[in-house]
């Protein structure tokens, strides 16, 4: 694992985005995992940047997405397919029917589930997939448990990230209570993994994550066992790795 300090969220976002161009350029028909939420939406707009300067070409580019709000179509500003649309999909140039999201309106959840677990499983592998931490050390929607779940599944959503989440609704009532999610084997099959993390509140889950135990009451612990992770940071998120390890530098090989 290399833990990348970045001073700030651009750096950070600036990191992430080079990383995924690095990948597109070198494979155009890479698979790429995505992730929503407020971490990689820098990390969108660098990319869409580098894409109308004629860097990079999404043409032959598959996405694939962890999560999906159960209960929310497409349309609704709070789903998942829509904030990929407005911070990605529509600002480059890949065919829509290569980005994949589970449906959050399938009549039969468990049937979507292995629908989108049937679809990871024909994509040709996930050549990198992106990851944000909850505070609570949840990936995708992968939340603390007793057990790690490996493929898409249906999660009631965990008090903390529902009041997490709350600040995209218009009342915290309105945050669905359950989600689609791709599974912890999901994740981990991907070749390799960019997880990122900004502000004081990821500090002490990024700690767990990273040098705690392996529990599935940290789920992103579990990424411990991937031997290709890249985590990119800003100084805040690292503040409790730095304390414990006294680790002074911009990269850090664990
Ligand atoms: P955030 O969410 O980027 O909005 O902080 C991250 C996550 O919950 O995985």
């Amino acid at each position: 694992m290399r833990i990348y300090a970045a001073a700030d969220y651009e750096e950070m976002s600036q990191r992430a985005a080079s990383i995924l161009a690095a990948h597109v350029i070198t494979k155009p028909d890479a698979v790429l995992g995505l992730a929503t939420g407020s971490t990689p939406i820098g990390t969108y707009d660098r990319l869409a940047a580098m894409h109308q300067k004629g860097m990079l070409d999404f043409s032959q580019v598959t996405t694939v997405n962890l999560d999906e709000y159960e209960g929310l179509s497409g349309e609704h500003p709070q789903s998942y397919r829509y904030f990929m649309n407005k911070h990605l999909f529509e600002r480059i140039n890949i065919p829509r029917e290569h980005t994949f999201i589970p449906d959050g309106l399938a009549k039969n959840s468990a049937e979507e589930c292995k629908r989108y677990t049937a679809l990871l499983h024909s994509l040709k592998n996930i050549d990198i997939q992106l990851l944000g931490i909850g505070s609570n050390g949840h990936i995708g929607f992968n939340e603390p448990s007793d057990s790690f779940c490996r493929d898409t599944h249906v999660v009631m959503l965990a008090e903390q990230t529902r009041k997490n989440n709350s600040r995209f609704f218009s009342s915290p009532e309105e945050v669905p209570a359950r989600a689609i999610t791709m599974g912890i084997g999901n994740i981990m099959s991907a070749e390799s993994i960019l997880l990122l993390a900004n502000g004081k509140n990821k500090s002490d889950a990024l700690f767990a994550a990273l040098f705690g135990p392996i529990t599935p009451k940290v789920p992103a612990s579990i990424l411990q066992f991937h031997n290709n992770v890249t985590v990119a940071a800003d100084e805040e998120a690292l503040c409790a790795i730095r304390e414990f390890t006294r680790w002074e530098g911009k990269i850090y090989d664990c």
